[in-house]
């Protein structure tokens, strides 16, 4: 049975600036490699000089919109000035984009801040949040008439967790009352950035975040009925928390879903559990050993729009394979949940793949390879992966068999 899309369906891909283009010298992350010596970002794909190609890839793949992200430390490079010249660079980036017919999705805060702002405290100072405010001014006055689709954050769970619980990204803070810090400043600057762009971009901008969804469930082999209590709490604090704030102030225009993978998990000593990382559940997975599911990707869609009923775009969905076969297998499938997903009613107006050119999977370095485009890290070239053009066609006739 063949599946058409809704006519106006958004089909891309996803990158962020400091996944893709290179030496941003003047973030924490850079700072942070330095100090842990850890692979470093370096030049990355190269995609700051190289985006004209980029954005010409992605629309000879047929896809009709482009998401990435600004570095705010290299258009805000000390609290109090902004560079013009970096404005300029992604002036040009937004000119391309038009310019291949793609509609730009333009995510804000992509994990990494200038380091003057972490030198001050970073998110956990609650008088840090004006300073990401002066820039998404700056940025909408800029850009604002150009621009429809404003993801303000992207996955600020993920980001806390990792930076400010676990302590494996910078600031490096393991602390739970840390981390419920930057979680409330985080949302602070979330929802006065939600206001400034309503403010101040002319139409109807559509805003939101790109939340990072799992689908959670109890593990079968150990914990017996517990395992299931534990796993909704596990969602109810890790996917609903920060939309169930959002929805409550009136600051989400649509929900961006960021969706990997489902994750098992069993009671222990721990507050949410632990994730059962046993092969004994016999989902297939990539090469981060992330379990792949088509099944709990509808299972999420399904329940974020009966939860919110609010237009869901899928900002960022893929995987890292060892065969072509497999990414193949993976895009079709979830792209297949998408359309049961539509069939069964729910309001999904976008999907990217993420990603459109292998990149710095931060602290795993460069080894998990989530492109549709392979990237050599030393002649910095690109080539489309066979499954692209399966990807390709679908963006071509909107429409798939399932
Ligand atoms: C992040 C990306 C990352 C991808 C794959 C998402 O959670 O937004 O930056 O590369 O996952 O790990």
């Amino acid at each position: 049975m063949r599946f058409t899309f809704p006519c106006d369906f958004l089909w891309g891909s996803s990158i962020s600036s400091y996944q893709t283009e290179g030496n941003n010298f003047t973030t924490d992350w850079y700072q942070w490699e330095k100090e842990r010596d850890l692979e470093p970002a370096g030049a990355a794909c190269r995609h700051y000089h190289l985006y004209r190609e980029d954005v010409a890839l992605a629309k000879s793949l047929s896809q009709n919109a482009f998401r990435f992200s600004l570095e705010w430390a290299r258009i805000h490079p000390v609290p109090d000035r902004f560079n013009e010249e970096e404005l300029r660079h992604y002036r040009a980036v937004l000119d391309s984009v038009e310019a291949n017919g793609l509609v730009p999705v333009l995510t804000l805060h992509h994990f990494t801040n200038p380091l003057w702002f972490s030198e001050k405290g970073g998110w956990v100072e609650s008088s840090n949040v004006e300073f990401f405010l002066r820039y998404v001014n700056k940025v909408v006055r800029t850009f604002g008439g150009r621009v429809r689709f404003w993801i303000v954050l992207n996955e600020p769970m993920v980001y806390v967790y990792n930076g400010f619980i676990q302590g494996l990204w910078p600031p490096g803070i393991r602390s739970l009352r840390q981390g419920r810090k930057a979680m409330r400043n985080l949302f602070s600057a979330y929802r006065h950035g939600y206001e400034e762009i309503k403010r101040l971009v002319p139409g109807d901008p559509q805003v939101s975040l790109a939340k990072h969804l799992r689908h959670f469930c109890g593990c079968r082999y150990r914990g017996g009925i517990f395992s299931s209590a534990v796993a909704r709490m596990r969602r109810d604090a890790f996917n609903y928390d920060f939309l169930d704030r959002c929805v409550r102030k009136k600051v989400l225009d649509f929900i961006g879903v960021n969706y990997y993978c489902r994750e098992y998990v069993y009671p222990s000593f721990s507050l949410f559990g632990k994730e059962c990382r046993r092969p004994h559940h016999h989902e297939p997975t990539n090469t981060l050993g992330w379990r792949m599911s088509p099944e709990s990707f509808y299972r999420v869609l399904c329940e974020v729009f009966s939860r919110y009923h609010l237009p869901i775009m899928v900002t960022e969905n893929g995987t890292c394979q060892r065969s072509d076969d497999a990414y193949r297998k993976f895009l079709t499938g979830h792209i297949g949940a998408v359309a049961r997903a539509l069939n069964s009613g729910v309001d999904i107006r976008g999907y990217f793949w993420w990603s459109l050119l292998d990149n710095f999977e931060w602290d795993k370095g460069f080894a998990h390879r989530f492109g549709l485009a392979h990237v050599d890290f030393s002649a910095f070239q690109r080539t489309l992966r066979p499954f692209s053009q399966t990807y390709k066609r679908i963006c071509q006739y909107n429409e798939i068999s399932l």
